[in-house]
């Protein structure tokens, strides 16, 4: 490959080192050459050293071009330590944050295909709650700047990908100030791509609307806890969020990660579905590919996404959360060796 990048990796709690090790796997195989940087953060990094992520984590972060990280843990019993995803969000203004969805054959219940875009730092996510008293209040923020921003990337993605409708999430009939906004801003950054239809929903209908009929979607964008929610409902239309995979959008570097969580109940055990790290991970790889102009790294992407496919669909290799008996690294390794087939 002529091109040389620099990926970062934050290995994550639970069960993210056991599925960002696979992927670093699998990412030095279609990247020979790229190198490697950890960046340490997270609850247990916290445990060992006091503090939520390294003195240099956000400097070496905006260094590299582009980021692999597992999930982190934020345990909800502890109020003294902050959401570390919510702050790398932030401090590295990664606004969008995509979620493609597509149906696994032998596995999903229905055949879909289709793409949240969550606005990613704004909504219930910027941490200013109150309490006084008996009364604890959550402020919710949504800017123009940033409802535009994040419509502005649904429809861009819907324009590349030829796609006809896109379609806002919102509860603007009871909150009406602040999704009235995001739900106006919406259909003003329409008026820019008069080949697409908006349409809008209502987030409660939504949800019965994705479990009813799935294909009808092609692509949502939603404030910020709607698509969070909505991620993990499809994520279960999926067939399992261990599947799901995301990419978390700045204007400089991009984050990837699987859409699920740390899954304690599953950690150390050697039984983590590595396919939403791998999903990812191919995110990754278009995204540079498409960034950089690198054709090699795009045809990379889609023999990476191919190899998933032929694994999940046609090998049937799985892991407990898809019924079957495989571990991580049974997974890898077959996803490996579909790579060397088609390279
Ligand atoms: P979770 O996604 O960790 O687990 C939900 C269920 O899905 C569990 O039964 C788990 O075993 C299963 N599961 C998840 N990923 C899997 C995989 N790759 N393979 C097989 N099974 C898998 O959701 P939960 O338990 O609600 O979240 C735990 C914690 O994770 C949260 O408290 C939060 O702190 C953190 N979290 C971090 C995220 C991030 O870093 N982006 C995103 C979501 C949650």
């Amino acid at each position: 490959m002529a091109r040389r990048y620099r990926i970062g990796f934050v290995r994550g709690d639970g069960i993210g080192p056991e599925v960002v090790d696979a992927v670093l796997e699998v990412v030095s195989h279609l990247m020979p050459g790229a190198e490697l940087v950890e960046l340490q953060a997270g609850y247990e990094y916290y445990r060992r050293t006091g503090k939520s992520m390294e003195d240099d984590f956000l400097e070496k972060a905006r260094e590299v071009d582009a980021i692999i990280k597992g999930p982190l843990y934020t345990p909800p019993h502890d109020p003294s330590f902050r959401s570390v995803n919510v702050l790398i969000r932030r401090e590295l203004d990664l606004y969008a944050n995509v979620r493609p969805f597509r149906s696994f054959r032998g596995i999903s219940q229905r055949q879909f295909n289709l793409v949240i875009f969550r606005e990613n730092v704004e909504g219930e996510y910027v941490g200013v709650e109150g309490v006084f008293g008996d009364v604890a209040v959550s402020l919710r923020v949504i800017t123009r700047r940033g409802a535009e921003r994040i419509c502005r990337q649904a429809f861009s993605y819907a324009k590349a990908a030829g796609l006809k409708r896109v379609t806002v999430v919102h509860k603007a009939n009871i909150l009406k100030l602040s999704d009235g906004l995001f739900r106006q801003t919406f259909f003003d950054v329409a008026k820019e791509f008069p080949d697409l239809v908006p349409e809008e929903i209502i987030v409660d209908t939504a949800t019965y609307a994705l479990v009813k009929s799935p294909e009808k979607f092609q692509v949502l964008v939603t404030p910020n806890l709607y698509g969070d929610i909505l991620s993990d409902l499809v994520g279960g239309l999926v067939g399992s969020l261990g599947l799901c995979g995301s990419a978390l959008i700045g204007d400089r570097v991009g984050v990837f990660e699987p859409v699920h969580g740390v899954a304690l109940d599953i950690a150390g055990k050697g039984v983590a579905n590595p396919v939403g790290m791998l999903t990812a991970s191919k995110l990754m790889l278009d995204h540079l590919g498409q960034k950089r102009g690198d054709p090699e790294l795009l045809r990379r992407a889609s023999i990476l996404d191919n190899a998933i496919r032929v694994v999940i669909e046609d090998r049937g290799v799985w892991t407990p959360d898809l019924g079957g008996r495989c571990g991580t690294r049974d997974v890898t390794s077959a996803v490996i060796e579909e790579i060397d087939r088609a390279l």
